[in-house]
């Protein structure tokens, strides 16, 4: 039979990224193909112009067309946190039957965990099971072929609103791409990096895009907290533009080529090849860089200890934070996040990935090449819900039969 082949792909704030590929028995990522192109009508990770973030998947398509013939069995996209509302839920139900546990009755239970009062203009994106509990006996991983009379279930809940959703989906629609399901960028990110020892330990994956800073914190067999913040990379950009008097373009030039916190500290003219760049900076100027740089990075750092505080999750997360996404490409980094937030910190980039030093070598892949490990995993697949942006509350049926009519 053929290899079948999933297509991540991440429509961000700055680029959109493609990863197409397989998952081998030796959880080993196969990449046949890799794109990113800029992102056009997207702010703050919400697609703003439709019309706009459509031409953008078109393109990064038509690329990853030209590079090779094979037809992808399944497109996952990820969606931003910023349009996402995550809470804590429990469920539980009676066993059916012989008291044996199905997987209705596990079913049941995880949806039961979302018996909120939902608005109408909500969906469910993702019912996560943390753990479960049978009768008395409490801390089970997964309760299929166990005996009792009651099944409970404690989960994570992420509602996403539905106009954010159906306009994501619309913009593969428009270019002619069925994607089967969205998957929150923070835990797509996560299924890119981190291995199942720092989930089990504890830990914080930090995706820091160029809109926004997406956490997802692990524990256990399960996610107990997941939220968004509203600022990223182009923020860095934007005060290094108005401190200095440059353009965003120039800004952002500037801080690709320096790309690394002691550079930022010790910025000259002579550091830029680019004339035009090194002409509009005097050495004045540039010796604040550094600062600049590094005030952004600590609010965001600040403001991720102080959403863990909230979360009540602070004390929970041993293996620390492992930080991704395009801004994790600073150089020092992971040492300045520690300094600031205590935490072990360390930057990740897509793991096991074979064929492609690009994608292997840069966090800005770590979504596209999660979202193309989530193909290939039951237990990630489980979660994801199958769109259809035809009926009111459309992400109501689960992804996974269409998924394993397309993989088995
Ligand atoms: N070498 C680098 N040094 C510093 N920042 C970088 C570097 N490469 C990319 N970035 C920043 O990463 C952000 C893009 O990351 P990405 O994860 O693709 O974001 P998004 O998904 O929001 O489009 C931009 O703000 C960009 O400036
Ligand atoms: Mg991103």
């Amino acid at each position: 039979m053929a290899q079948q082949i999933a297509l991540g792909v991440d429509i961000g704030t700055s680029h959109t990224k493609l990863v197409a590929g397989y998952v081998d028995s030796s959880d080993t990522l196969n990449v046949i193909a890799h794109v990113s192109g800029p992102s056009e009508g997207v702010k703050k990770g919400s697609i703003a112009n439709l019309e706009a973030a459509s031409e953008c998947v078109s393109v990064v398509l038509d690329e990853f067309k030209r590079q090779c013939e094979v037809r992808p069995d399944i497109c996952l996209s990820s969606i931003d946190g910023t349009s996402i509302k995550s809470t804590n839920g429990s469920g539980s139900v009676a066993i059916e039957g012989s008291g044996l546990v199905s997987e209705t009755d596990v079913r049941r239970a995880i949806d039961a965990s979302a018996a909120l009062t939902l608005k109408s203009s909500d969906a469910v994106l993702h019912l996560i099971p943390r753990a479960f509990t049978l009768d008395d006996y409490s801390g089970i991983e997964s309760p299929l072929g166990m005996i009792g009379s009651r099944l409970s279930v404690d989960t994570h809940i992420m509602i996403v609103s539905q106009a954010a959703a159906s306009s994501r989906v619309r913009a593969f629609d428009r270019a002619r791409l069925r994607v089967a399901g969205l998957v929150a960028h923070g835990i797509a990110s996560a299924e890119g990096v981190l291995g199942n020892d720092e989930r089990d330990l504890g830990v914080c994956l930090v995706d820091i895009g160029a809109g926004t800073t997406n956490l997802v914190v692990y524990k256990g067999s399960g996610i107990v907290h997941s939220s968004t913040i509203a600022l990223g990379g182009a923020n860095i950009t934007n005060d290094l533009a108005i401190g200095l008097g440059i353009h965003f373009s120039a800004a952002e030039k500037l801080k690709i080529t320096l790309s690394d916190l002691s550079r930022f500290d010790n910025a000259d003219q002579e550091m830029f090849a680019d004339i035009d760049l090194a002409r509009s900076l005097s050495d004045a100027d540039l010796s604040h860089v550094g600062d600049i740089v590094k005030a952004r990075l600590s609010e965001i750092f600040e403001l991720i200890v102080s959403d863990l505080r909230d979360a009540g999750v602070h004390r929970h997360i041993p293996a620390g934070l492992v930080i991704t996404g395009g801004t994790a490409n600073i150089v020092g980094l992971a040492q300045f996040a520690s300094e600031v937030t205590g935490y072990r910190c360390t930057c990740a980039t897509p793991r096991r990935v074979l064929r492609s030093v690009n994608v292997s070598a840069k966090p800005e892949y770590s979504s596209a090449a999660g979202l193309v490990r989530i193909a290939f995993s039951d237990k990630a697949l489980s979660t994801v819900r199958e769109i259809d942006t035809t009926q009111p509350r459309g992400l109501a049926r689960r992804a996974r039969s269409v998924v394993r009519r397309l993989l088995s």
